[in-house]
């Protein structure tokens, strides 16, 4: 087992009938309070209404950003650090999914220097130092943006999407209220549980010292995902289910897994190349790269996690030969995610063209191969990709 520091300050309120505490959280960082959602979602649920209120009776002043994409642009950043820096913001309140709330980070570091916050990201990238405080409402499992230091934002002039961690982008309150995401689709539901596994799966497939204690957690959220994901599309008002997947998905990327483990991820920076050039949703590409990735990284020095994870995750037969575990694991996971949750199983099913995939597997590589479960150089990932189509 490797060192590790282990610091996730993050407040989180879960339940129904937290957003009365709102007003009380809000005070903390002070008075004037810059609200960013997205293309309205907000107000289709009647939340928009019941946030606004908290806010003005406790006598808050209340700014507002809309309009944050999926796939978030660099130019909502923007706007919203011209925002904290001329109304003179003390505390962003993020209302919505992933890129909401990961948007909403940079501009809260953004309002706290004086360049482009374009220039937090790529290999010369900007330090982190200082953010405004960030307070988030939850209200699609997928990301655990709401419980984690990182953001994900694209930039459509250089045709990048580019991710980013700094501690001080923690969200210092989140409020998670699984009758909140009732409302979510049910594709954005199946998008977000594949996400949610891909961080675990990132974490679990690694040849680092592994811990007991971690991977069997990693398993259990794993099974969790498993056993409540199609419940929740099928029965989008189950609390159960969407309690589950909510408190899954903030525990599966807050830090709390990685226990020291060093190798980097793998299906990330693949997938974050298909949504840079093609604004695909991001669960949606891990779903279709995971079981392509897994199969191209199967072999017998790699073969034992697959073994662990075909048997503790999806009860394959602990007697078979390991090679047939690992296989069979890898059929139950691409079951799961295109029979049972319905995604779409080929790129070439969302147009995604083989004549790109060159440039986005050297782009997935901008900083050398990936050092993941298996290394990985720009010609492994345009394999993997081609095995997608
Ligand atoms: O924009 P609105 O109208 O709110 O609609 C959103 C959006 O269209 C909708 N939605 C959200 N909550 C809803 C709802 N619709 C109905 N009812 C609700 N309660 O869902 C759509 C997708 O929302 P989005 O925020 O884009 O989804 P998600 O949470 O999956 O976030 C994806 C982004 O996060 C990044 C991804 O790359 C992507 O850009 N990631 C962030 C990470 C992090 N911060 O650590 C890690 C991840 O690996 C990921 O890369
Ligand atoms: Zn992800």
């Amino acid at each position: 087992m490797n060192n590790f520091i282990y610091d996730i300050p993050v407040k989180v309120y879960f339940g129904e009938n937290q957003l009365s505490n709102l007003g009380t959280e809000l005070k903390r960082y002070g008075q004037r309070v810059l609200l960013t959602y997205g293309g309205g979602s907000i107000k289709r649920i009647g939340l928009y209404d019941k946030v606004v209120e908290e806010i003005r009776s406790a006598g808050l002043d209340l700014f507002e950003l809309s309009g944050i994409e999926p796939n978030p642009r660099i130019e909502s950043v923007r706007a919203g650090v011209d925002i904290c820096k001329q109304q003179g913001i003390d505390v962003l309140l993020a209302v919505g999914g992933g890129s909401t709330i990961d948007a909403t980070k940079f501009m809260a570091a953004g309002a706290c220097v004086e360049h482009d916050a374009w220039e937090f990201f790529g290999a010369d990238a900007k330090p982190i130092e200082r953010a405004l405080p960030i307070v988030t409402i939850l209200t699609l499992s997928a990301t655990g943006s709401e419980m984690d230091a990182g953001g994900v934002i694209s930039n459509l002039a250089t045709g990048d999407k580019l991710g980013r961690m700094a501690q001080p982008m923690l969200p210092k309150v989140s409020f998670l209220d699984p009758t909140l995401t009732y409302s979510v689709s049910k594709y954005q539901t199946a998008c977000g549980a594949a996400d949610i596994m891909s961080h675990i799966m990132e974490v679990y497939f690694n040849t680092n010292k592994d811990l007991f204690l971690l991977d069997s957690c990693m398993e259990a959220m794993l099974k969790t995902v498993v056993k409540f994901a199609p419940i929740a599309v099928r029965d989008p008002e189950n609390y159960e289910a969407r309690a589950n997947l909510m408190w899954t998905s903030s525990w599966a990327i807050n830090g709390f897994i990685n226990g020291g483990r060093r190798k980097a991820w793998s299906c990330h920076p693949m997938e974050h190349e298909l949504s840079a050039l093609y604004d695909i949703t991001h669960g949606l590409g891990l779903a279709i790269l995971t079981p392509r990735w897994m199969g191209y990284c199967l072999d017998e020095t790699t073969v034992d996690r697959y073994v662990s994870f075909g048997t503790n995750v999806f009860g394959i037969d602990a007697s078979l030969e390991p090679m047939a575990i690992a296989r069979e694991s890898i059929k139950r996971l691409s079951e799961f995610f295109f029979d049972t949750l319905g995604l779409q199983r080929t790129l070439s099913e969302l147009g995604i063209k083989r004549e790109d995939f060159a440039l986005m597997a050297r782009k997935a590589c901008r900083y050398g191969d990936i050092n993941g479960f298996k290394r990985l150089t720009a010609e492994d990932v345009e394999r993997i990709y081609e095995m997608c189509l």
